[in-house]
């Protein structure tokens, strides 16, 4: 008779299970989205997001504040814009004096240290709620004519004092245009955190109710990924490795960890995955109803998002998995 094998011993005891752990996560893995709204002294909830809010600029502040002494140290705001300042090509992306921009500013000017990831795309500016330019006449989303744009706002940005440039748009040849208008600006130290592979997913609904910022017309599938592909991720990866990209980003995460693995095996740049809005979503309705433990399940998607090969993860769990990891 063969001997039993028997992986069970380097499971026997807590110090054994913590010895042999493959995957350890920590807060430094997390950047935290925020969600900013005009106005002051307003903290209001995202209904179908349980545990995240929407911020006016001094709330926000904050709020990074209570991040930063749990251990989170970078951050991804996101703009709700009033729909009166809203145009077919964006223009309040550019506005220094805009609420975005202003505040971006103050809270570099406050945490000066910290590292902020802002969002290069045309839908929370745009009145036709598209990350691209629409073609009045065809309804096409043009890709060239968006650059231009792109390149605009992520200059904007890199004067507020942005760190990282997230362009979460899909348009071809962005990473490239970007990089471009970045270094003739003498911004030559701003990283570009591309979103390589972005699907065109049904888990972004909560996103866009907390920014409004739904498509009027359509839908974003003529420049987001169909769900179905991982080979096209991987052409996209190597084009934002020629065009220049400092750090290359799967969206969602958890229903492409596949696509995760594959991007890390073909890249040495590090590899960034976005536990999206529908993701959180579900886990709080379950943990709401008792039909999950909430905190183990955010640990166990947070950790096999990790183990998929993610060096980092944007994340609407942060503050609150830091304040688990924290408590150890
Ligand atoms: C749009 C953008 C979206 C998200 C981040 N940037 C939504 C979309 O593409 O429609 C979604 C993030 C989330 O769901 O948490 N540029």
């Amino acid at each position: 008779m063969l001997p039993i094998h028997r992986p069970r011993r380097n499971r026997k005891s807590e110090v054994i299970r913590d010895l042999v752990q493959e995957t350890r996560l920590t807060t430094h893995d997390f950047i935290f989205p925020l969600f900013l709204i005009e106005g002051q002294n307003q903290t209001l909830e995202v209904k179908s997001m349980p545990g995240i809010h929407r911020f006016t600029a001094d709330r926000i502040i904050d709020e990074v504040g209570q991040c930063v002494e749990l251990g989170v140290k970078a951050f991804a705001p996101f703009p709700s814009i009033n729909d009166a300042l809203k145009d077919c090509l964006a223009r309040e992306s550019a506005n220094p004096e805009g609420l975005y921009l202003k505040t971006v500013a103050e809270i570099k000017r406050q945490f000066p240290d910290i590292v902020l990831m802002t969002d290069v795309a045309m839908d929370p500016y745009s009145s036709d709620g598209h990350d691209g330019i629409v073609d009045a006449e065809s309804g096409e989303i043009l890709n060239d004519a968006t650059l231009e744009v792109l390149g605009q706002m992520a200059l904007a940005q890199a004067r507020a004092g942005a760190d990282i440039i997230g362009p979460s748009d899909m348009m071809d040849g962005r990473v490239a245009w970007i990089r471009r208008v970045l270094d003739e600006n003498a911004f030559q130290h701003v990283s570009i955190m591309s979103y390589t592979a972005k699907y065109a997913s049904a888990f972004y609904g909560p996103f866009r109710d907390a920014l409004d910022s739904a498509p009027k017309k359509g839908d974003k599938k003529s420049y987001q990924m169909n769900p179905a592909n991982k080979r096209e991720a991987l052409r996209e990866l190597a084009l934002d490795e020629a065009e220049g990209a400092d750090m290359v980003m799967v969206k969602p995460a958890l229903s492409y960890l596949d696509v995760i693995h594959a991007v890390k095996e073909r890249t040495h740049l590090p590899v960034t995955a976005y536990n999206v809005s529908g993701e959180y979503a579900m886990v709080k309705a379950a943990a709401q109803n008792g039909w999950l433990d909430g905190e183990r399940t955010m640990l166990e998607v947070l950790t096999s998002i990790k183990r998929a090969g993610a060096d980092a993860i944007l994340t609407y769990f942060a503050k609150e998995a830091a304040a688990v990891l924290r408590r150890g």
